[in-house]
């Protein structure tokens, strides 16, 4: 009979094995979308025999991926030994309203795993390897290679739909006035905002090729919106009265998110108020997927999600300041900041912003 401390260390040596090897977590995982085992599904239990036939593959093998699959909550095989759909799964079809199918394709697409499999170097050196494999930034690679700039902003607009109902229900906006969204994708969130606020106007900020796939096509809202094309490096349109940036400083390094701060601030009247909707990672050892995330903002972008006192000390160089923290139901929270009073007691400067 195992001693107690035994049948612990025991649970410990599975559990780290099974960390070691996580990849094959994601791995099956792409296996079940790219061939669309959900959709399959759909209509009703399958025996791994059928689905290898719709889906041209080795049954034996598949039957494997999907065994593994159901112990993790994604399919269940029931006593005939036919598969069936779980509420997991139901998240991978493309039809599913909190649908994660495009999302699972990019996280993982080798533009992710190429990278973490070289973390060691990124750690050693402070810098992400994937400007080496790709051959420059991310957001570069995108502009000129249409077929990853489809896997990105697909997977990011999709994304979106599952967040921003929440998040624009989380934030009292004003009754008029401009919503200047900076980085806004292809305008999710900014759609979400003015359907529940008749007053506003917004501005859809981005680059020229993520403009052209915007999904603000609701007669709902027709007349009430601008794309406005740019770099948030540069010039930031002015005159509004809210400022967003969701999902844009986590891609950046300190240095990179100050400019685009520093540009925002200088676009921004006094009156103004920006909107900073990132994970907001808490303090201690508690699970919180920003933890996570953070991993992968370092392995792909030199990005990096981040901690209250964090996104004080960016603010504070940027002369800004945070005036509160609402959390939404997701993993997002909504850093509300506002300009800091010109003689602000003496700003960190980017010496200290690394
Ligand atoms: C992670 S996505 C977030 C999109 C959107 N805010 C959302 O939360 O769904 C970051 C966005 O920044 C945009 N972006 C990257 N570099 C930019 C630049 N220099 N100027 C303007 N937008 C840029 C990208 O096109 C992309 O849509």
């Amino acid at each position: 009979m195992p001693t107690t401390e035994q049948a612990l260390l025991g649970n410990l040596v599975r559990q780290v094995m099974g960390d070691a090897l996580g990849f094959l977590n994601a791995a099956a995982l792409r296996v079940a979308v790219r061939l669309d085992i959900a959709e399959h599904l759909a209509s009703g239990p399958r025996t791994p025999t059928e689905l290898a036939r719709l889906s041209d593959t080795d049954p034996g093998h598949l039957a494997r991926v999907l065994r593994f699959l159901a112990m993790r909550g994604v399919f269940r095989e029931d006593e005939q030994g036919a598969y069936q759909l779980t509420p997991a799964a139901e998240l991978l079809r493309a039809e599913s309203p909190m649908s994660v199918r495009s999302m699972v394709l990019l996280l993982t697409d080798e533009m992710y795993w190429l990278p973490a499999g070289r973390l060691e170097e990124t750690v050693q050196t402070g810098t992400t390897v994937f400007n080496e494999i790709f051959g420059g930034p991310l957001f570069d690679v995108l502009a000129r290679e249409p077929h990853r700039a489809d896997i990105f902003h697909t997977a990011i607009a999709d994304l979106s739909v599952t967040e921003q109902d929440p998040i624009a229900a989380s934030y009292d906006f004003p009754d008029t006035g401009t919503v200047v969204d900076v980085g806004g994708g292809p305008g999710g969130l900014l759609h979400a905002v003015l359907l529940r606020n008749p007053g506003l106007r917004g501005v859809l900020f981005e680059q020229e090729s993520v403009l052209t796939q915007h999904r603000l096509g609701d007669p709902a809202i027709a007349g009430r919106w601008e794309p406005v094309a740019g770099d948030f490096f540069g010039r930031i349109p002015t005159g509004g009265d809210i400022y967003v940036l969701k999902r844009v400083l986590h891609d950046w390094d300190d240095r990179d998110s100050l400019r685009i701060l520093r540009a925002t601030r200088q676009a921004m009247a006094n009156e103004a108020k920006l909107l900073i909707i990132d994970a907001v990672i808490p303090s201690g050892n508690d699970p919180h997927p920003s933890k996570l995330y953070d991993l992968a903002m370092m392995t792909n972008f030199d990005g990096k999600e981040r901690t209250r006192a964090e996104f004080d000390t960016l603010l504070a160089a940027a002369n800004l300041r945070a005036v509160r923290v609402i959390p939404t139901p997701g993993t997002l929270s909504i850093v509300e900041a506002v300009p800091a009073p010109p003689a602000a007691p003496s700003a960190p400067d980017e010496a200290e912003i690394r």
